[in-house]
């Protein structure tokens, strides 16, 4: 039999690779804005017809090509941006691989104008389905444009293939939002069918946001901001109450790449685990900038998967940073997403020498040793009267910034150290604990300097029991129950509830087993009532089979969350003035004040001009 084997034709295997790279105009215009960025380009403009099928063009101001770089830079494998294999992994442009304008060029009509800076002239070039035209010199700004047309005019299949054009444009805005998003040095604009659809200015991280989501975004966002010798982690989470009950969205970039990682996804999600309502999702922006030598881009044509050699700590990183920013700025108000404006000092007096600045510390401290109970120390169910007479001083700005703490690394561990809430409209107040009064049985009201603070009991007592029991689970005050209550669940019920004995007995339960189906309990936590423990375990287990269904619910999370929500005092109930301040004090000690572990706001904090300009 003779030979068969045969190399196919460089526009042949153009467009095969094609395949992989524009799967749809959206693709192209990715390849395309990326190349305008590695340009260096500070203004790009991106100008679309019929949704990308009869016409994708970005403008560029950047460096530009010359005559024989613009014919190259269609050939397969050829680029600028890598010289050698070691380069792969310092990889600091968007583009690397050399084959986006290849594919391109094979499966459209593309029409290429560039300029090089110190050049009068500049070239154009026309290539359709790899093949070059026609080439000539042509006035033209400095920069690129490169205009693709009539993309997959060779390849109906693909073209009958595209979606109708609200969804191509749909997926090409997302692909606009990705890279300007974290590119936000650059100004963009983006025309479609001769309508202007974003006309961004160069800014922060923030505005960027703001410019492409709408101001209301400034309050629902808290700053993320952690710096480690791993990655430094900078960027924007949701407000736990702005969770909502879709994936909006939910952006992570990687050194200025948009990528999707669903572990590290699910890192920034767990952070809300406890704090959000079940099968609600956070919206978060955050970019992540770690060494290129710590990270493989090449995996696959579109650059959006990575692989990090440091893939566990970052997931400790990523989410340890949210939940310490969801516990520090959950409470704030508005981000103030306008550049610092920049202060103009007046010049010193002549021979003025500025005083050393002066560092303060207290000798004495030993961060082992808390003077101050921070979780559980206090009792804090309603009856124990031993109210923490310093709540208030949570709220003690002076007191925040004049005392000096160690400043403690950022832990591999998920759990931070407990974040202060912020307090930046509030004044510092005194030791004494203020006076409280309950409203209409469910809600405790109490003075602060700067407003009035109102408390939802039973969210806030929720938000404290779930701490105490998360953070301390081998719980030391069991108390011996006179009487044995017995408890009995169905067959399918006794399964479940004999899998979580351990962990209740980790919280102050005793239990033993009195045949298939019935147990019977010894000791309770404090905060159990005889009465209601078999109402108790029963919904426990009812939660704990639902939150289990879910893929990055942590057992024994659930578990704390449903007996806080069981044990907690509810609307009705009577307190006394120490049983309320109590739990004002307990709720200032919480990690997460703010907000319950079912996802409510514990708290309110009202100015005066708040209450008169309603
Ligand atoms: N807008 C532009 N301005 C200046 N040079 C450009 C522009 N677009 C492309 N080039 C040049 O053409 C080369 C080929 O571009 P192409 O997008 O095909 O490959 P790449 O960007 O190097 O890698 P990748 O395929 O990963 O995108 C680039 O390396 C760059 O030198
Ligand atoms: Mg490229």
């Amino acid at each position: 039999m003779s030979d068969i084997i045969n190399i196919l034709p460089d526009s042949v295997a153009n467009q095969i690779a094609a395949g992989e790279v524009v799967d749809r105009p959206a693709s192209a215009v990715k390849e395309l804005l990326e190349n305008a960025l590695d340009a260096g380009a500070s203004k790009i403009q991106l100008i679309v017809k019929d949704a990308g099928r009869t016409l994708i063009q970005v403008i560029d101001n950047g460096c530009g090509m010359s005559d024989s770089d613009a014919r190259i830079c269609f050939e397969r494998h050829a680029t600028s941006k890598i010289h050698k294999a070691d380069d792969l992994f310092a990889i600091h442009t968007m583009g690397f691989r050399g084959e986006a304008l290849a594919s391109i060029a094979a499966i459209a009509q593309v029409e290429l104008k560039s300029r090089l800076h110190d050049r009068e002239l500049g070239t154009q070039l026309i290539i359709e389905g790899s093949q070059i035209k026609e080439q000539s010199p042509c006035a033209c700004p400095y920069g690129t444009s490169i205009a693709v047309k009539n993309l997959f005019f060779n390849i109906p299949a693909r073209r009958n293939f595209l979606k109708k054009d609200s969804i191509e444009l749909s997926h090409i805005e997302e692909i606009f939002k990705r890279v300007a998003l974290i590119n936000y040095h650059t100004d963009y604009s983006f025309n479609s069918n001769g309508r202007l659809l974003y006309d961004l200015r160069a800014g922060n991280f923030a505005q960027r946001i703001s410019q492409l989501y709408g101001n209301n975004y400034r309050e629902r966002l808290c700053p993320v901001n952690e710096q480690t010798d791993i990655a430094n982690i900078t960027g924007y989470v949701s407000k736990p109450e702005f969770a909502r009950k879709s994936r909006g969205e939910q952006y992570l970039f990687v050194n200025h790449r948009f990528i999707k990682h669903p572990a590290l996804s699910a890192a920034v999600e767990k952070a809300y685990a406890d704090i959000i309502p079940d099968h609600y999702y956070p919206t978060y922006f955050i970019h992540i900038e770690v060494d290129p030598s710590r990270i493989d881009i090449n995996i696959h044509p579109t650059k959006t998967e990575v692989k990090f050699i440091d893939e566990h700590a970052l997931f400790a990183i990523l989410r340890a940073a949210t939940k310490k920013a969801i516990g520090q700025f959950s409470l704030s108000n508005e981000l103030q997403f306008n550049p610092i404006e920049e202060v103009n000092y007046p010049p010193a007096p002549k021979g003025y020498v500025p005083p050393q600045p002066q560092i303060h510390y207290n000798p004495n401290y030993n961060p082992f040793k808390s003077t101050q109970p921070r979780h559980s120390e206090p009792a804090s169910h309603p009856s124990t009267p031993a109210p923490d007479p310093k709540w208030t001083s949570f709220f003690d700005l002076n007191q925040s910034r004049n005392t000096s703490t160690p400043n403690t690394p950022l832990p591999t561990q998920p759990e931070l150290p407990i974040p202060q809430p912020d307090t930046s409209a509030i004044h510092p107040s005194t030791d004494t604990p203020s006076p409280c009064i309950q409203l209409m049985g469910s809600h405790i009201v109490s003075v602060l300097p700067s407003g009035l603070l109102v408390i939802d009991q039973q969210a806030a007592h929720e938000r404290i029991l779930f701490e105490r029991l998360f953070n301390h689970r081998s719980a030391p005050h069991a108390q011996q129950l006179l009487f044995p209550v017995n408890c009995q669940f169905s067959p399918a019920d006794a399964d479940i509830f004999n899998e979580i004995i351990p962990e209740l007995k980790q919280y102050g339960f005793e239990i033993g087993s009195l045949g298939q189906t019935t147990f019977v309990v010894t000791a309770t936590p404090p905060d159990t009532q005889e009465g209601e423990l078999q109402s108790l375990f029963d919904q426990i287990i009812v939660e704990y089979k639902g939150a289990m269904i879910q893929k990055f619910t942590d057992r024994s999370q659930c578990l704390c969350r449903s007996m806080a929500r069981q044990l907690a005092v509810k609307p009705g109930t009577q307190l006394q003035q120490s049983e309320m301040q109590q739990i004002v004090a307990d709720l200032f000690c919480c990690q997460m004040p703010g907000i319950s572990p079912s996802g409510r706001k514990t708290m309110v904090i009202l100015q005066p001009d708040q209450l008169f300009n309603q």
